[in-house]
């Protein structure tokens, strides 16, 4: 698997036949796992952070852009940038800790020493280390990444240069930022902490099941029934019930109460109207919103959304509000990075809530994330058979998925490429063609983020 012609047939994609399937080595190839590490997240954009992150000069974070290990500090004039967290030196990791405050970053192998600016300060025993005049006149600095850019306070970097520019990458995906931050005047902000986890398989299982809504009933029945049983019990505890049975009893099939988008580059969005927006800690917002943000995006905000930027970022704004950073580390182990964000000045009590409903669903102590890790190990382990290599499950919704808005994503003036209106049953899995369609792209093109409009689905 190393010729690049190769790639497209992983991808069964024929719109005018009604077929779309994607080979099961896509999920388990050693060699191809590596060739998207090149071509997909160290040759374009992809998220690092939220600027809030660095509140205060010279506060820091590190991460990893593919395998490559970033720095991203604000410097003392208050700009932000990122690094490779690489001694120029001997290659040492220089910055061990996850987060902080340091005007100064000192590596660990031979004390170099870095400024948060990624000017080298110090040379351990230079005058007495005969060094070349060409060593004197080279630069000592830190690496900084190719490119790097805030969206509303949303940070990306890029390993390559030849890259659009941001905001073109996020094309018609941004307004769907914009309802995340706008929820408050001042943006949004990370809750104090992070739960970082592993599982045992490809990391694209994460990426589709953020957008899975066929899987919910199946996989988190025991997180439904005891919402249903607080329910009965009139539960006067701390986390209320966003998903009230009697409700979805009352809907009729047919009658579109959510749907999916995709868009250019692989970002996609499924939403769903909520069943109780008044158990939701934005509730309290309501009218302030409505008067800044107008009524249709103050009720977008309370819509029940997945938004995925392709490839290492979602926002889950269903059960609470999470950010996830997927890191691939192998073709069949992952580590995923979650935070609970909010929107800054939320009132206490909202606060408590967001709090309460996230610890109930998500991360591994959650009621939901550890029955979605045991299905993605389920799905790696039974990948290894290729009686049939080709997967069936990109089919559903194939007709009813419409090129361009439909009446809700009109209402706040959001353009997708592609839309599927849907009730509850639908589960629609064209939402997952965007990503496929954008790893192809990226796989055969050996990289090239391409620019420009969207692609439009052949109707
Ligand atoms: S590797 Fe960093 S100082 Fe030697
Ligand atoms: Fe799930």
């Amino acid at each position: 698997m190393a010729h690049h012609e190769d790639f497209a047939d992983l991808i069964d994609d024929r719109p005018d036949e009604g077929v779309f399937r994607v080979h099961r080595r896509v999920f388990t190839d050693p060699e191809l796992f590596e060739l998207e590490m090149k071509y997909i997240f160290e040759s374009g954009w992809v998220f690092v952070g939220l600027a809030s992150q660095l509140a205060r000069p010279h506060d820091f974070f590190t991460t990893t852009i593919g395998r490559h290990q970033i720095l991203v500090t604000r410097n003392g004039e208050g700009e932000i940038k990122a690094f490779h967290n690489s001694c120029p030196h001997k290659g040492a990791r220089i910055c061990q800790h996850e987060a902080g405050n340091a005007k100064l970053h000192v590596c660990p192998y031979h004390s170099w020493s870095f400024d948060s600016s990624g000017r080298n300060r110090a040379i351990k025993g230079k005058a007495a280390g005969a060094y070349s005049e060409a060593f004197e006149a080279a630069s000592h600095d830190l690496f900084t990444v190719a490119a790097f850019g805030e969206y509303r306070g949303f940070l990306f970097a890029s390993l390559s240069a030849d890259v659009p520019p941001l905001e073109e990458y996020l094309g018609d995906a941004r307004p769907l930022i914009d309802l995340i931050a706008d929820q408050s005047p001042d943006g949004m902000e990370l809750v104090p902490g992070s739960v970082s986890f592993t599982f045992d398989a490809n990391w694209k299982l994460q990426l589709e099941n953020c957008s899975d809504q066929y899987h919910f009933s199946s996989v988190h029945p025991s997180y439904l029934r005891i919402l249903d049983r607080r329910t009965q019990r009139a539960y006067e505890g701390s986390t209320r019930n966003m998903w009230d049975v009697n409700k979805r009893e009352e809907e009729k099939p047919g009658e579109p109460t959510g749907g999916t988008y995709n868009f250019s580059q692989g970002h996609v969005l499924n939403w769903r109207m909520p069943d109780t927006p008044e158990a939701l800690p934005l509730y309290e917002r309501s009218d302030e919103l409505a008067a800044r943000v107008g009524e249709a995006k103050r009720d977008w905000m309370f819509y029940s959304r997945n938004l995925t930027l392709f490839p290492n970022v979602q926002f889950a704004e269903n059960a609470s509000s999470q950010l996830r950073i997927i890191r691939p580390i192998s073709v069949n182990r992952t580590e995923m990075r979650t935070f609970c964000i909010a929107p800054k000045g939320e009132s206490a009590e909202a606060r408590r809530v967001r709090i309460r409903q996230y610890e109930d669903f998500f991360n591994p102590t959650g009621l939901a994330t550890p029955d979605d890790a045991v299905v993605y190990e389920a799905c790696q382990e039974g990948y290894v058979s290729e009686a049939d290599p080709w997967l069936q499950g990109y089919s559903r919704g194939m007709c009813a998925s419409k090129p361009g808005p439909d009446r809700f994503a009109d209402a706040i003036g959001l353009k997708p490429a592609s839309s599927v209106s849907a009730d509850r049953w639908l589960s629609d899995e064209t939402i997952f063609h965007a990503y496929y369609r954008a790893w192809r792209e990226r796989m055969v093109s050996g990289g090239k983020v391409h620019e420009g409009a969207p692609r439009q689905r052949r109707a």
